[in-house]
C-alpha cells in the first residue's frame, strides 16, 4: 500500500483498542524469566557446543603468529577457528569492522579465535591457551587530536555540510552572541541482554537465534560475510533484552558462531562476556562541537552555526551531531558542517538517538547560554525563534510541528515561573539547587514495513512480520492495531515477530519501528479486510469490522462464517515513498529538569524531571510513556556519568563493565513526568503517529547540565557533569 495521505477509510480512528494504555502483551513472559533470549534457546537444536571468543590484545597492528597446540589438547576442545582456517570470510558492506580480525587488527579485543568445546567452562579455559603474536602499530586513539587531521566525511543520506546565507558576516555583526565549544565522550549502549547467537548448519542451510533489532539486515550482512544465498539463511530473534542501536547489525557473536559451528560439525552458542563487548562491538563516538549563534536584541537569531568533529575507523561514518541544527530553530545565515578523523578505537555507530542525542546535549547548552546573554528567558527565547517549516529548503512545511505547545505545556506543569534567573541563589540546607531546560527534537524516520496477517476457521487472527520487540512493546501495539482493524478483541490476537521467514519489516531502530511496523500491519490488514469482504460478498467500502462481524446496511456475519475452515491471509507492505521530501518529519519536545548539587563535594542528585512530548497519536501511553522513562533516564545518565574512558596509550575503552562505566541506578531517578500532547499526524502514517521512544532522550541531558548551572552558575561544557567538574 503506498501511503497516500489523507488516507480516505481510516478504522485506525475507531480508537477502540489503539490508543489504550494496554498492558504489555509479553509482560508476564518476562517477569517471570520464560521469555526465551536467544542464548536460552536450550531446546531448539540438539548437541550444542560452546563457543568462546579470543579478543586481540592489541588495538592496531597484525598477528604474526598464531599456537593452538594446547588449546586443541585441552578437555572438551571441539575446534578452534582463526582466520588461518575459517575459510574466505568476507566483509559487509554496512559494517565498518571486520568481524574476524587477521592477519591485520584494526581495534582492540577485534575476534582473532573462537574456542569451541562440549562445555562452557572447557571453551573459556581453553581460550586461554590459544597463543597469539602481535607485532604492534602505532594508532591514533585521541580524537582531540585527530581533530586537526579530519576531513569532510561521505555520509549516507543528508550531505555532511549545510550553508544557507551568509553566516559570518551576520554572526560579525550580531548584537548579542554565544561561541562555545562542547564536548560528549565516548558511550557503551550497556544492554542487559550480551551479544550472544546459537548457529546451526543444515548442509547448506544456517539457522542463527540471535539478538538482533534488524532480522533482514542481519541476513544481508551475513550472507555477504559468509559468502552463502541470502534465502540460505535463517535468522530468529523472538525477544531481545536491550539493543540501544547496538544490535542493528550482526557482531562477532553471530558470525563467529557460525564459523565455529561449520568447523565443529555441531551447533554452537557464543555470548559475548560482558566485559569483551564495549570494545569487541561498538560505541557511540565522542564528539568535539563548536556552536555559534548570534541574536539580535530583541532575541531572534540572526545566524547559527553547528560544526561537529567525531572519529572512526578508516571507512567509517560520522557522529551526525549537528544535523538537527538545521531543522530545530529559524535564522537567515546558517552553517552545519561533519567532519571525521580516522581513529583505531572500535567502530563508531549508532547509540540511542544517534545524531540528535549528543547534538542536543551541546546545542541546548548553548541556547542557554545565549538566552543568559539576552537576559530572556530560556523558554521565551526558544518559542520566539520556532519555525514552521524547513529553514534550510524553503517551502518544505513540517508534517506537523508543536515545539511550542511542548514548551509551554512543559512550563506550566513544572512551575519554571518559579525559577530564579540568576544562577546559585537557591538553597536548601547543604544543597544548591535549580532549574533547567531544553527542547527536545527528534527526526521522523517512516521505513517500508511488510507484514502478513491471517484469520482462521474460528476468527483467531495471526500477525506474522519479522519485526523485532527489543523491550519496546512491538507485541502490544501491533496486536492493537490488528484488533482496531479487524475488529477482534486483543485477547484474539496472535503476534508472532523475530523470523526471517516471516515478511520483512522496518525492524527496530532510530525510533521508525513503532509507527512504521504498525502502518505494515494495517497495509495488510486493508487487504484482508477487502478479502473478507469480498468473500462474505459484501462491498469493501461499506464493510464495518467489530465485535468480531463483518456488517455492511441490514446484512452481517461472524468473521469465522465467512472466512470458513480454511481461514483467509493477506500479506502487504506500507510504501512511504516520497513523503520524507515532502514534508519535514520530526518529533518534538520540551525538558524540565530540577537538580541540588552538594555545596561541598559537588554532588548532583536530579530531584525532578518533566517532559512533554508532540510526536503525532500516542498508539499506546503505557508502552509509550515507559519508553520515555526509559529514555530521560539515559538522559540523566549521559548528563551526569555515562562515559567510556579512553586508555590513548593502549587504544582501548577501560571501564567495559557495569560496574565502572556508570548508568543510573533507581536511586539516581526520580518521579519523571511524561505528558504526551494529544494530536495526530495525518501526514506521517496511516496510522498518524510517530517515532516516539528516542525523542525522551534528545535535550534531556542539556536540561540537567542548564539545571546544574542555575544551581551553581558553573557552567560545565563536558559531558558528563562529574563533580571534579563543578567543585
Ligand atoms: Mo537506534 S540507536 O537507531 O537502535
Amino acid at each position: 500500500m503506498k501511503f497516500d495521505q489523507p488516507a480516505t477509510r481510516n478504522p485506525i480512528d475507531r480508537l477502540q483498542v489503539v490508543g489504550q494504555p494496554h498492558d504489555r502483551i509479553d509482560g508476564p513472559l518476562k517477569t517471570t524469566g520464560t521469555a526465551p533470549y536467544a542464548y536460552e534457546r536450550h531446546d531448539v537444536v540438539a548437541n550444542q557446543a560452546y563457543g568462546v571468543i579470543v579478543g586481540a590484545a592489541i588495538a592496531k597492528g597484525r598477528v604474526v603468529g598464531i599456537d593452538t597446540v594446547d588449546a586443541r589438547a585441552a578437555p572438551g576442545v571441539i575446534a578452534v577457528v582463526t582466520h588461518q582456517n575459517a575459510g574466505k570470510v568476507g566483509k559487509a558492506k554496512a559494517i565498518t569492522a571486520k568481524l574476524l580480525a587477521g592477519p591485520e587488527i584494526d581495534h582492540f579485543h577485534q575476534a582473532v579465535a573462537i574456542v569451541v568445546a562440549d562445555s562452557f567452562e572447557q571453551a573459556r579455559a581453553a581460550a586461554h591457551l590459544v597463543r597469539i603474536d602481535y607485532q604492534a602499530a602505532p594508532g591514533r586513539f585521541d580524537l582531540a587530536r585527530g581533530r586537526e587531521s579530519a576531513v569532510k566525511p561521505k555520509t549516507d543520506e543528508e550531505p555532511p555540510d549545510s550553508a544557507v546565507g551568509d553566516f559570518d558576516g551576520a554572526f560579525a555583526q550580531a548584537a548579542v552572541k554565544v561561541e562555545q565549544t562542547y564536548t560528549t565522550p565516548d558511550q557503551s549502549h550497556m544492554a542487559m541482554e550480551p551479544f550472544a547467537t546459537i548457529a546451526a548448519w543444515q548442509g547448506d542451510k544456517l539457522t542463527l537465534w540471535t539478538s538482533s533489532q534488524m532480522i533482514d539486515w542481519a541476513r544481508r550482512d551475513l550472507s555477504e560475510i559468509l559468502g552463502i544465498p541470502r534465502d540460505m539463511l535463517h535468522v530468529i530473534s523472538s525477544f531481545i533484552g536491550g539493543g540501544f542501536g547496538s544490535k542493528l547489525w550482526v557482531r562477532s557473536d553471530a558470525v563467529m558462531a557460525a564459523l565455529a559451528s561449520r568447523a565443529a560439525g555441531r551447533p554452537v552458542k557464543v555470548a559475548l562476556a560482558r566485559p569483551h563487548i564495549a570494545n569487541n562491538t561498538t560505541h557511540r563516538p565522542a564528539t568535539i562541537q563548536r556552536i555559534r549563534i548570534g541574536a539580535g536584541r530583541d532575541g531572534r537569531i540572526t545566524a547559527i552555526s553547528h560544526e561537529s568533529w567525531s572519529g572512526d575507523l578508516p571507512g567509517g561514518q560520522p557522529e551526525t551531531a549537528a544535523m538537527q541544527t538545521r531543522l530545530l530553530y529559524g535564522g537567515a545565515n546558517r552553517l552545519t558542517s561533519h567532519r571525521l578523523a580516522t581513529l583505531d578505537l572500535p567502530e563508531g555507530n549508532a547509540m540511542r538517538a544517534p545524531g540528535e542525542a549528543p547534538g542536543m546535549m551541546a546545542l541546548e547548552i548553548a541556547m542557554d547560554e545565549l538566552a543568559e546573554a539576552l537576559k530572556m528567558d530560556p523558554v521565551d527565547l526558544r518559542i520566539l525563534n520556532d519555525v514552521q517549516s524547513d529553514p534550510e529548503k524553503p517551502g518544505r512545511a513540517f508534517s506537523h510541528r508543536d515545539l511550542i505547545g511542548c514548551l509551554r505545556t512543559g512550563a506550566q506543569r513544572f512551575g519554571w515561573d518559579r525559577r530564579k534567573a540568576t544562577p546559585a541563589q537557591v538553597r536548601d540546607g547543604r544543597w544548591l539547587v535549580g532549574m533547567g531546560m531544553a527542547s527536545a527534537f527528534r527526526g521522523n524516520l517512516t521505513m517500508k514495513s511488510a507484514a502478513r496477517v491471517a484469520i482462521d476457521g474460528r476468527g483467531k487472527v495471526t500477525v506474522y512480520t519479522d519485526m523485532t520487540d527489543i523491550g519496546t512493546g512491538s507485541y502490544t501495539i501491533i496486536a492493537q492495531t490488528a484488533a482496531e482493524m479487524l475488529g477482534v478483541p486483543l485477547q484474539q490476537v496472535e503476534v508472532r515477530l523475530g523470523d526471517s521467514d516471516f515478511p520483512v519489516s522496518a525492524g527496530s531502530g532510530g525510533q521508525w519501528g513503532g509507527n512504521s511496523s504498525t502502518a505494515g500491519v494495517f497495509a495488510a490488514c486493508m487487504k484482508l479486510r477487502d478479502a473478507i469482504a469480498r468473500k462474505a460478498g459484501l462491498l469493501p467500502v461499506d464493510a464495518q469490522f467489530a465485535d468480531g462481524r463483518i456488517s455492511a446496511g441490514t446484512r452481517s456475519f461472524t468473521l469465522a462464517e465467512v472466512v470458513g475452515r480454511n481461514g483467509l491471509s493477506a500479506e502487504d507492505a506500507i510504501d512511504f515513498g516520497d513523503l520524507a521530501k515532502t514534508y519535514a518529519q520530526a518529533t518534538f519536545g520540551a525538558h524540565f529538569a530540577e537538580v541540588a548539587v552538594d555545596a561541598a563535594t559537588g554532588e548532583v542528585r536530579v530531584r525532578r524531571m518533566s517532559g512533554v512530548f508532540a510526536a503525532g497519536r500516542i498508539l499506546n501511553p503505557k508502552t509509550a510513556r515507559s519508553q520515555v522513562i526509559g529514555a530521560m533516564t539515559m538522559g540523566l545518565g549521559a548528563a551526569l556519568m555515562e562515559e567510556a574512558v579512553v586508555d590513548t596509550r593502549y587504544g582501548c575503552f577501560v571501564n567495559h563493565d557495569l560496574a565502572e562505566y556508570h548508568v543510573p541506578v533507581h536511586a539516581d531517578v526520580p518521579v519523571q513526568e511524561v505528558i504526551f500532547l494529544d494530536e495526530v499526524d495525518d501526514k506521517s502514517s496511516p496510522m498518524k503517529a510517530k517515532g516516539v521512544a528516542e525523542l525522551g532522550l534528545c535535550g534531556c541531558a542539556a536540561a540537567v547540565a542548564n539545571a546544574v548551572y542555575n544551581a551553581t552558575g558553573v557552567r560545565v561544557r563536558d559531558y558528563p557533569i562529574t563533580l571534579d567538574k563543578i567543585i
